[in-house]
């Protein structure tokens, strides 16, 4: 591996945590953004798409190609999280419209486009329902070897947020996400080809908060510190209504930051299946924590991580954004 910049693609459905992501993989200079797509997840994709695409104008990248990719789960009607992001999906800061339009290609295209050319095997990022990847597993088999990972927001081992049992990328398309865990392997393992996936779950994700004193130090930090300041102010808001917490999770930015730092992130090998049937426990990820099952593990699931640090890189990286 050289000391160049790691090429990556962030698949996401901005989204306060997706938005920070996105800043946070091009703020740090060990990560090369080749593309950005869109899904439809938090709010419809004609929305996560314009978002996407303001946020790159937020850290004045409107160079980042942008494509927008499937604009609902594969079998099932589109859930949203709009009670939560708001309707345009990043309620809090102005809504301004972008510099630019998306490309006039599908994500998928664009995805098969990045893979072939980047001089080196390109990590995938996925912040939003698995929809997108989904599409990679089955259309670009002949592309795999060009998959350096899969890194994903998504799942838990123990319980869901928007269902008892479910996390919402999870549960909005569990027939995506069985597709991609099915395709799976360890990363650095031997358990067999596939593609190498981590799972960065709830365990992780609900450590990894923001409160208004955070907000408070973005404030005032140019523009894109004043945007993050006020993505804060809503976000974490709402999880102290809703909640009752003190902060919100970033939790997309956490694959990021993993990619960034892969001592942050306690993971542990595991075989991962989804749960596509069951009324109650649907899109559950049902993880073999204790080798119960003897299926062989398909990812690397996060357990744990170091919070402190995490704030502490979080708030240096976007600390040098314009
Ligand atoms: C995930 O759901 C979305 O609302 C967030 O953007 C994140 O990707 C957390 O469950
Ligand atoms: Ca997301």
């Amino acid at each position: 591996m050289t000391d160049s910049p790691r090429p990556v693609l962030l698949d996401c459905d901005p989204g306060h945590d997706d938005a920070i992501a996105i800043m946070l993989a091009v703020a740090d200079p060990g990560i090369d953004l080749l593309a950005v797509t869109t899904v439809a997840g938090n709010v419809t994709l004609p929305n996560t798409t314009r978002n996407a695409l303001r946020v790159l104008d937020m850290v004045d990248r409107p160079d980042i190609p942008v494509a927008a990719g499937r604009d609902r789960p594969r079998a099932r009607d589109l859930s949203t999280a709009a009670v939560m992001h708001g309707e345009s999906g990043l309620a809090g800061p102005l809504p301004i419209e972008p510099s630019r339009a998306a490309l006039g290609v599908p994500a998928i295209e664009l995805i098969e486009q990045v893979l072939r050319d980047a001089d080196e095997p390109v990590t995938l990022v996925a912040t939003g329902p698995l929809t997108n990847m989904a599409d990679v597993v089955e259309r670009l088999p002949h592309l795999h070897d060009r998959i350096r990972e899969l890194v994903i927001m998504g799942g838990a081992v123990d319980l869901g947020n928007w269902t008892p049992a479910a996390e919402f990328n999870i549960w909005v398309d569990p027939e995506a996400a069985d597709i991609v865990f099915s395709a799976g392997t360890v990363p650095g393992g031997d358990t067999g080809a596939g593609i190498e996936l981590t799972m960065i779950g709830l365990e992780v994700t609900h450590q990894a908060w923001l409160d208004d004193a955070h907000a408070a130090a973005f404030r005032g930090q140019g523009k894109a510190g004043q945007f993050v300041a006020e993505l804060l102010d809503h976000f974490v808001g709402f999880h102290q209504d809703r909640f009752g917490w003190p902060g919100a999770p970033i939790h997309d930015a956490v694959t990021i930051a993993h990619l960034i730092d892969p001592r942050l992130v306690q993971t542990m090998p595991m075989n991962v299946q989804i749960e596509t049937q069951s009324a109650l426990c649907m899109g559950r990820t049902v993880a073999d924590r204790w080798s119960v099952t003897g299926r062989s593990p398909n990812a690397a699931v996060g357990l744990g991580i170091d919070r402190d640090r995490f704030v502490t890189l979080l708030l240096q990286r976007l600390g040098t954004l314009p």
